[in-house]
């Protein structure tokens, strides 16, 4: 005779162990030290930076970035949705970065006048310049359907990442 074990209905769910934004960010930091040690090629570190804080971040649609040729962004290394290619300095919240030379968090884009939108499922951003040393060498974007999703804590999340960043591509010869 098979004895049956009854399934009692459950309303318990499994919780995710909640993770707090310090700790992604100092986790992240840690995986980007490793991931770009002893590489200075600019497009390549854009390139897998964007991946980990892609794959790494939760409620983002879009991250890459823009560099600055003259007055003009241009689309660089990237995850995500297709993205406009060119966005002139003071254009949108990329060239807003530019201009202003500063970090600057959009809660809900499409209260923001002159956004460039490259995927519809977008709702909030976020952009961080990037410098190198005194130079701008242009923006981190990151993209987030979520309403209100980015604070100030990504903002010095990220701005501590793309130090990373950039202390890796240091010293890197032009042409590289
Ligand atoms: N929304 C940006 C354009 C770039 S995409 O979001 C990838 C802006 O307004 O500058």
């Amino acid at each position: 005779m098979s004895s049956e074990v009854s399934q009692e209905p459950t309303t318990e769910v499994a919780q995710e162990p909640k993770v707090s934004k310090s700790e992604l960010y100092a986790t992240l930091a840690t995986q980007l030290r490793s991931l770009l040690e002893g590489e200075r090629n600019l497009i390549a570190n854009a390139a897998n930076f964007s991946s980990v804080v892609y794959h790494t971040l939760p409620d983002v649609n879009w991250v890459g970035f823009y560099f600055l040729h003259g007055s003009e962004l241009i689309l660089g290394p990237f995850q995500g949705q297709p993205a406009c290619v060119r966005i002139e300095k003071g254009k949108g919240v990329c060239g807003l970065s530019v201009a202003q030379l500063d970090t600057i968090i959009v809660p809900n884009v499409h209260e923001f006048p002159g956004h460039i939108a490259c995927d519809p499922a977008s709702n909030s951003e976020i952009v961080v310049p990037v410098f190198d040393g005194q130079r701008l060498l242009g923006v981190l974007d990151l993209d987030s359907p979520q309403p209100g999703r980015f604070d100030e804590q990504d903002a010095e999340g990220l701005n501590e990442l793309v130090t990373i960043f950039v202390g890796a591509c240091e010293g890197r010869p032009d042409e590289e």
